[in-house]
C-alpha cells in the first residue's frame, strides 16, 4: 500500500490531500505540519481554514486514511510518496527582497528529508517555487547517506480558494514534471496513476520539470494581467460613462478572449497573483530580460494603482475628508468563500482610511476579529480606531458610508432599507466588486457607487 506525507498543512495541502485520500481510500495520507496549534485545528470539528465542502470531506476520511500530526521525521520515514506543500512568501529581507520567493521553508523541508530517509522517494514539488527549485532540493537530498534514491517531481497545483474542492476533484488540467530518465518517467507514471483514478488521462500532462515549475508562475502571471487589463478600462469606463460590466460582457463573447476572470474589482489579492509576478520579474532580471521584467511589473503596479485610486474617490466623494466619520466594511477576506485575508486589498483600502483618521468598522461572515486586527495592526498607528462587528446591521449603525470589499453572497439578501435607515445622511455605499445593485441602492436613497461605473 503506497504511503503518502504531506508537509505543510495549509491552503494547498490540507484540501488537496483531503481529496486524494478521499478518491483513494486504498492509500494512506499524513498530513503533517511543524505548527501543532494547526494540526490539533485540522484534527477537531473547526477546520484552521474555511473552503466549502473541505469539512464534509475530511470528516468522511478522518481517522480512516487520513491522518493530521506533528511528527514530521516518522511520516517522512515510512512515506513513499512525500508532497511538500509549505509556504514560499516573497523575501523581505536580502538579495531579492520584495521580489524573490523565500524558498527558507523548502529547503529546510529537504534537508530533514535528507537526514532522516532510506529507501526509495518520490518528493513532489506542490508548493509555487521558483524555477530550477528542483535542482535544490537533488543537490540536498543527495547529501543522504542512509543510501536512499530520490525522484523530484514537479506537480503545481491550480486550485483556487473558494472553490478548492470542485477545482481539484474536477481540474482543467494536472501537471506533473520530471526528469527524462527511466527513473524520471516511472515517477512520473506513479503520480499520475493515483490522479488517473478520478481524472481523465488526456488532462494529465508530463513534461519537463522546469516547463512544470514555470507553467505555474506564468499560468498566474497571466491570469492576473486579465484582472489589470479589465481593471485599467474601469477607471476609463468611470470618465466615459461606458460600464465596464458591459464592456466585459461584449468583449467576453469573443471566443478568442473568453468570458472568464473579466471582473473589474478593487484589485486581486490573495497569496499566489502578486507573489508569482514578483517571482517572474526576479527571474526576468535574474535572466538579463528586463525589458520583459518591466512588462509584467506593470501588472502588479496597475493593481496598487487601482486600491488606491478607490480610497482616494472614497475619500473624494466624502466632501475630502474621512476623519472621525464611521465608514463600514463589508467583507475582509480576498474573495468570498474563503477566511483567508492574505494580500486582500481590504488591509490596503482600510489602512489608508485610518491614515485618514477614519473610523473603520468591519464585518466579514468568515475572517475572526484576530486575524483582522493582526492585519491591521502595522497601519494602525497613532490614527488608528479599528472595531470588528459580527454583525453587518450593527456595523452599519450611524455609518456615514459602507465600502463593500469582498463579494459574499450573503451581501445581496441583506435589508439595505433597514441599514439605510441606521446611517447618516447622504449614506454612501462604494462596491468594490460589483455585487450589489447599484441602481436599486440608488433609488432608496443611497450614493452609490461601483468600480467602472460612472
Ligand atoms: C489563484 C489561481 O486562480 C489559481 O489557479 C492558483 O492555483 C492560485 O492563485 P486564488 O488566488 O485562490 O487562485 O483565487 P482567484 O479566484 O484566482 O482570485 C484571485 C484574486 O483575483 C481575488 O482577489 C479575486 O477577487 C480577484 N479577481 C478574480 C478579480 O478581481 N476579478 C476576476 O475576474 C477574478
Ligand atoms: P499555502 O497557501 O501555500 O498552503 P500556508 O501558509 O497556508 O501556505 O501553509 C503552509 C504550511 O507549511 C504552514 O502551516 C507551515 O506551518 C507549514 N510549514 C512550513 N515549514 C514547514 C516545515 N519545515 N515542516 C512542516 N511544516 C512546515
Amino acid at each position: 500500500m503506497i504511503k503518502i506525507c504531506c508537509i505543510g498543512a495549509g491552503y494547498v495541502g490540507g484540501p488537496t490531500m483531503a481529496v486524494i485520500a478521499q478518491k483513494m481510500p486504498a492509500l494512506t495520507v499524513t498530513i503533517v505540519d511543524l505548527n501543532a496549534e494547526r494540526i490539533a485545528a485540522w484534527n477537531s470539528e473547526v477546520l484552521p481554514i474555511y473552503e466549502p465542502g473541505l469539512y464534509e470531506i475530511v470528516k468522511a476520511s478522518r481517522g480512516k486514511n487520513l491522518f493530521f500530526s506533528t511528527d514530521v521525521k516518522n511520516t517522512i520515514i515510512e512515506a513513499d510518496i512525500i508532497f511538500v506543500a509549505v509556504n514560499t512568501p516573497t523575501k523581505n529581507y536580502g538579495i531579492g527582497l520584495g521580489k524573490a520567493a523565500d524558498t527558507r521553508y523548502i529547503e529546510s523541508v529537504a534537508r530533514i528529508i535528507a537526514e532522516v530517509s532510506t529507501g526509495n522517494k518520490i518528493i513532489v514539488e506542490k508548493s509555487t517555487v521558483p524555477v530550477k527549485t528542483a535542482e535544490t532540493l537533488k543537490e540536498i537530498l543527495t547529501s543522504n547517506n542512509h543510501g536512499a534514491e530520490f525522484q523530484v517531481l514537479s506537480n503545481p497545483e491550480f486550485l483556487a480558494e473558494g472553490t478548492a474542492i470542485q477545482d481539484l476533484i474536477n481540474p482543467d488540467r494536472v501537471l506533473i514534471g520530471g526528469d527524462p530518465t527511466p527513473e524520471g518517467k516511472k515517477a512520473i507514471e506513479t503520480l499520475a496513476a493515483i490522479y488517473a483514478h478520478w481524472i481523465p488521462r488526456e488532462k494529465i500532462l508530463t513534461t519537463n520539470l522546469w516547463s512544470s515549475e514555470l507553467s505555474k508562475l506564468v499560468a498566474n502571471a497571466f491570469l492576473a494581467q486579465r484582472i489589470s487589463s479589465i481593471n485599467s478600462i474601469s477607471a476609463l469606463c468611470e470618465k466615459t460613462g461606458a460600464d465596464i460590466d458591459e464592456v466585459a460582457n461584449a468583449i467576453g463573447k469573443d471566443t478568442r478572449i473568453g468570458s472568464k476572470f473579466l471582473k473589474a474589482s478593487i484589485g486581486f489579492g490573495g497569496s499566489c497573483f502578486q507573489k508569482d509576478i514578483l517571482n517572474l520579474i526576479y527571474l526576468c532580471e535574474y535572466y538579463a530580460l528586463p525589458e520583459v521584467a518591466r512588462y509584467w511589473a506593470k501588472v502588479v503596479e496597475m493593481n496598487n494603482w487601482q486600491k488606491q485610486r478607490f480610497s482616494h474617490q472614497i475619500v473624494r466623494t466624502l466632501f475630502s475628508t474621512v476623519a472621525n466619520k464611521r465608514i463600514a466594511v463589508y467583507g475582509f477576506a480576498f474573495k468570498k468563500d474563503t477566511n483567508d485575508t492574505r494580500e486582500s486589498a481590504a488591509i490596503d483600502v482600510c489602512r489608508s482610511l485610518i491614515e485618514e483618521c477614519a473610523e473603520v468598522v468591519i464585518y466579514d461572515p468568515k475572517v475572526t476579529q484576530f486575524q483582522i486586527m493582526e492585519c491591521l495592526a502595522q497601519g494602525i498607528g497613532k490614527n488608528g480606531r479599528v472595531q470588528v462587528e459580527s454583525c453587518p446591521y450593527h456595523a452599519a449603525l450611524q455609518s456615514h458610508a459602507i465600502l463593500v470589499l469582498t463579494e459574499w453572497e450573503q451581501f445581496k439578501a441583506l435589508d439595505f432599507n433597514r441599514i439605510y435607515n441606521s446611517m447618516q445622511r447622504p449614506a454612501f455605499v462604494f462596491d468594490g466588486r460589483n455585487t450589489l445593485n447599484i441602481t436599486e441602492l440608488c433609488s432608496i436613497g443611497f450614493r452609490a457607487f461601483g468600480i467602472g461605473k460612472s
